[in-house]
């Protein structure tokens, strides 16, 4: 499983966003990292709790932003989100229990999901986003 290269095409212009999702990427990384290095399934299984908690974090700071401004797809986005936490936690709690193991599918999944939603659903937030805090400018009295 290669390794998850940082790209224009992350890059979304908001820096609390784009500094989030470049470390999540970096956890995502170091998971893959200690996959190929045929690391014990206990260190696989601590470094996906890791990955999971920096989303909790990331999703809990992107919504709060969606909020502040007034996005619309915040319900639609927050299910992505809670999608994607239901699956890692329902997976980890099968590979706590020794009924799974982190094998190849799982990590495609997780990189396909982080950059489907990164390059589909963040982005349009960010366009959406930028459009919003323009017009909030424009709406301050001078
Ligand atoms: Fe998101
Ligand atoms: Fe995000």
């Amino acid at each position: 499983m290669s390794a998850i290269a940082w790209n224009d095409e992350l890059e979304l212009g908001l820096p609390l966003i784009d500094e989030q999702h470049r470390r999540l990427i970096d956890r995502y990384n170091e998971l893959a990292a200690a996959y190929r290095r045929r690391e014990p399934d206990d260190d696989l299984a601590r470094r996906l709790g890791i990955l999971l908690e920096c989303a909790v974090v990331h999703f809990n700071s992107e919504e709060a932003l969606m909020a502040t401004l007034g996005y619309v797809g915040l319900d639609e986005h927050r299910e992505e989100h809670q999608d994607l936490l239901q699956r890692v936690r329902r997976f980890q709690t099968a590979l706590t229990e020794g009924r799974q193991t982190i094998t190849l599918p799982v990590l495609q999944y997780l990189q396909h999901w982080l950059l489907g939603h990164v390059r589909g659903a963040d982005r349009d937030f960010a366009r959406a986003a930028r459009r919003l805090a323009a017009d909030a400018l424009i709406a301050q009295p001078s």
